[in-house]
């Protein structure tokens, strides 16, 4: 694969995998991310260009794509993969939480589609791949905020990828379930589920690279799932969501394990 290919928020998580994953497949990958020693030492151990990157500024994001650009010719392939998540009760959150959220998950992704899509529908070729989350199809107690984050880039995503179509350029979604990074820190596993790894979301984004899809749900057994899960009754949802216990999962969860990750979104 002789792409060149640009991943938000690739110091850790789903991004560092995806990262390795597409230079193993012959990429010319750059990472990006907010959290400049993260990123360098992330850069180092990939063995790709790092550089220090916040999604939520226009300027910040088009000086990052400069750089991409720079050593390996036009952007071929986006991947916008920064994203986090505050949890807990919706009274609780902060109105700043609350803004950081949307700002990160949301204008973050709008900014680089809007920027990737100056660069590649003039070239007529291209593809923007927004990760989003299972978590935008299934409404959670808890995890309003997130919700409501990743349902808005579903719909963003779904919705550039029509207005786009037929210019040569791609855009999608992926939608992961739990995947075990810093992201779920203190989180139970859904009942009887276990997470997903970093690596297999990297291989869902490898695939979709060599074969474009507008959506791609992560493992792909609940893809049925998201299809039929907006007509099921609220009864029943309710009842699935006891079942597997997500109507507790994102309120009585580790606060201990948890303080990391929350102090490092806030920072
Ligand atoms: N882990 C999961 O269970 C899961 C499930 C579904 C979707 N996702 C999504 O996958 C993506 C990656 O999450 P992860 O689990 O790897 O989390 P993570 O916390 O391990 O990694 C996220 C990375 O994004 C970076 N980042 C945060 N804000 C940024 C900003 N403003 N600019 C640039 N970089 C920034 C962080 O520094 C971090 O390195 C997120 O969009 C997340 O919502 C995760």
């Amino acid at each position: 694969m002789s792409k060149v290919i640009a991943v938000t928020g690739g110091a850790r998580g789903i991004g560092f995998a995806t990262a390795r994953a597409l230079k193993d497949k012959g990429a010319s990958v750059v990472i990006g991310d907010i959290d400049e020693a993260a990123a360098e030492e992330a850069g180092e151990r990939l063995g790709v260009a790092a550089y220090p990157l916040d999604v939520t500024s226009r300027a910040s994001f088009a000086a990052f794509l400069d750089r991409a650009e720079e050593p390996a010719g036009p952007l071929d392939v986006l991947v916008n993969n920064a994203g986090i998540m505050p949890i807990g009760p919706v009274t609780g959150e902060s109105d700043a939480d609350a803004r950081r959220c949307m700002d990160i998950n949301v204008h973050g992704v709008m900014i680089g589609t809007k920027l990737a899509l100056g660069r590649m529908l003039p070239r007529g070729a291209g593809h923007v791949i927004n990760i989003a989350s299972l978590a935008g199809v299934l409404p959670t107690p808890g995890l309003a905020l997130y919700n409501a984050s990743k349902a808005a880039v579903i719909a963003f995503t779904e919705a550039t990828r029509l207005e786009v179509l037929d210019r040569g350029v791609n855009v999608s979604a992926v939608l992961p379930t739990f995947t075990n990074t810093e992201l779920v820190a203190g989180t139970r596993s859904p009942k009887g589920q276990k997470n997903c790894e970093p690596e297999d979301i990297a291989a869902a984004v490898v695939e979709l690279v060599g074969r474009p899809r507008p959506q791609a749900v992560v493992p792909r057994k609940l893809s049925g799932q998201v299809r039929i899960g907006g007509l099921v009754p609220d009864r029943v949802k309710r009842a699935v969501a006891r079942r597997y216990g997500l109507d507790k999962i994102f309120l009585e969860y580790d606060e201990d394990a948890r303080k990391g990750y929350d102090a490092r979104i806030r920072a």
